[in-house]
């Protein structure tokens, strides 16, 4: 292939989309999309219920196939057979709450299925004391206070099991991190530090997506913002050059056509 098939027709060099449409019977809850994410880049994807944001994600997770179009991750054109293909690349969607389990500790969800084992007598034993360590680290680089990593998942706030989701992700490798409504459900203070929890993934040079319907959200804490309405992208532009007013309207399609950069 050349290089000039995976070279990006809107920005980004770590995933690209590429003229993307994907049909369920007659609805397309897709069309002709086309978008790149950069790392150490913040996206946020915009639009009005049923325009096509979760779709893009499914498409990215490697949930679902699109009917046309193409996938490519780091130069790469990919066809993921399922989630845990992305995942082995490095891919991470977080919907909040649905990848923490409740009933087991902060050590248990950061290890969750890569836990640390040694064979004592030949029976294999987990390394609780090595993966607290490194547990209790990694949340303290993160900057995430928990009174125990001991303590279930349940007693944390929803900010806080969404830190041990990116801690682990930046821990494992990962480089590209969705989050579909990450501040739905928090408080204004979670919402703070949740910010600068994505902030921080970010500035280590990860890629993140957040899916979100608060524009004021979107505005402190992305880069780029995107907007889809009936499956169309029609907004991709560096947040800066964008008012509250121009991405309301391109959510809603009111007002004047807007540009795509
Ligand atoms: N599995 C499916 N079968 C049929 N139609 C679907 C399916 N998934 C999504 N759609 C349709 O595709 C369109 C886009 O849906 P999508 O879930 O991507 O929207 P969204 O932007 O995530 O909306 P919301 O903000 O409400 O979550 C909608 O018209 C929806 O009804
Ligand atoms: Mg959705």
């Amino acid at each position: 292939m050349s290089s000039t098939e995976t070279e990006p027709k809107h920005g980004g060099d770590l995933l690209q989309l590429e003229n993307v449409t994907m049909r369920y019977g007659a609805i397309a809850a897709l069309q002709d999309v086309s978008l790149g994410v950069a790392a150490g880049e913040v996206v946020a994807l915009l639009g009005d219920n049923g325009a096509g944001k979760s779709t893009a994600i499914k498409i990215i997770s490697g949930s679902v196939k699109p009917t046309s179009g193409r996938l490519v991750f780091e130069g790469i054109p990919r066809e993921f057979e399922s989630p845990r293909a992305s995942k082995e690349l490095g891919i991470e969607i977080v919907y909040q709450d649905l990848s923490i389990c409740m009933n087991v500790d902060v050590v248990a969800n950061f290890f969750m299925g890569r836990e640390l084992v040694k064979r004592v007598l030949g029976v294999p034993v987990l390394r609780e004391r090595e993966m607290q360590r490194i547990t209790e680290k990694v949340m303290a680089d993160g900057g995430t206070k928990v009174k125990s990593v001991r303590q279930n998942a349940e007693h944390l706030s929803g900010g806080q099991r969404q830190a041990i989701e990116l801690n682990r992700f930046v821990y494992w490798g990962g480089k590209l991190v969705v989050l579909d409504e990450p501040f739905a459900a928090l408080g204004i203070e979670q919402v703070r530090r949740g910010l600068e929890n994505i902030r921080r993934v970010r500035d280590q040079g990860l890629a993140v997506i957040i899916v979100t319907h608060n524009l004021h959200h979107a505005f402190q804490i992305a880069d780029r913002l995107v907007v889809f309405r009936q499956g169309r992208l029609v907004l991709d532009k560096s947040t800066s050059d964008c008012t509250h007013e121009t991405v309301s309207q391109a959510i809603t399609g009111d007002g004047p056509p807007v540009q795509i950069q």
